[in-house]
């Protein structure tokens, strides 16, 4: 499969991306070919709502999201992997999401698998389910079929993340696909 891994946290070696570099061994290790896009660290600005795409059309801006576009629309899997932010997901992923609006259609007719990374500081069990309630919605909506999540409770910083069993658990997931 060819799998797109969608970035969205600041910290280029923060928690999330160790999970999502734990998961690209196995699932490389598997035989997949993996595209990686951080897109917390590209010029992507969020959706005006402006409807100049209709949804199924040319965006008005100009900014680096149709890389985003192209790589899922020519992939079999998409990752999204985030900090935990006030419950959901980080505003830099929120808008590759919220960008997904002119190709929502194309998009939604590739039924693309899917898995979620998330990391989190606290380690209770209130801190994942909003965000795990959001991407199942987003699952359903976008024909999206969900190969497996990563919560990553308690995994506040690098070390506590790389001391945490969440590091096996990415690892296995990409090595199951
Ligand atoms: C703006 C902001 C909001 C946060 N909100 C939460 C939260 O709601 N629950 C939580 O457990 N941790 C929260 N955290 C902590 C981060 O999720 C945690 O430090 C995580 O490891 C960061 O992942 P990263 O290194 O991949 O960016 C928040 C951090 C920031 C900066």
């Amino acid at each position: 499969m060819k799998i797109v891994v969608v970035k969205g946290s600041p910290h280029r070696k923060g928690s999330s991306n160790l999970l999502a570099e734990q998961f690209i061994k196995g699932a490389r290790e598997a035989g997949h070919s993996i595209v990686e896009l951080d897109a917390a660290h590209m010029d992507i600005h969020p959706c005006l709502g402006c409807e100049h795409c209709g949804m199924n059309g040319p965006c008005a801006q100009r900014d680096d999201v149709p890389q985003i576009r192209d790589a899922l629309l020519g992939a079999d899997m998409a990752v999204f992997v985030t900090p935990v932010y006030y419950f959901g997901m980080s505003a830099q992923l929120k808008m590759v999401i919220d960008r997904f609006y002119s190709y929502t259609m194309k998009l939604s007719a590739k039924h693309l698998k899917t898995a979620l990374i998330a990391a989190a500081w606290d380690s209770n069990e209130d801190v994942m389910p909003y965000l795990v309630q959001h991407y199942q919605k987003l699952c359903r909506y976008m024909n999206f079929t969900d190969c497996g999540m990563i919560l990553g409770t308690g995994c506040g910083s690098p070390s506590m993340t790389k001391n945490s069993r969440h590091m096996e658990e990415a690892y296995r997931l990409g090595k199951s696909l």
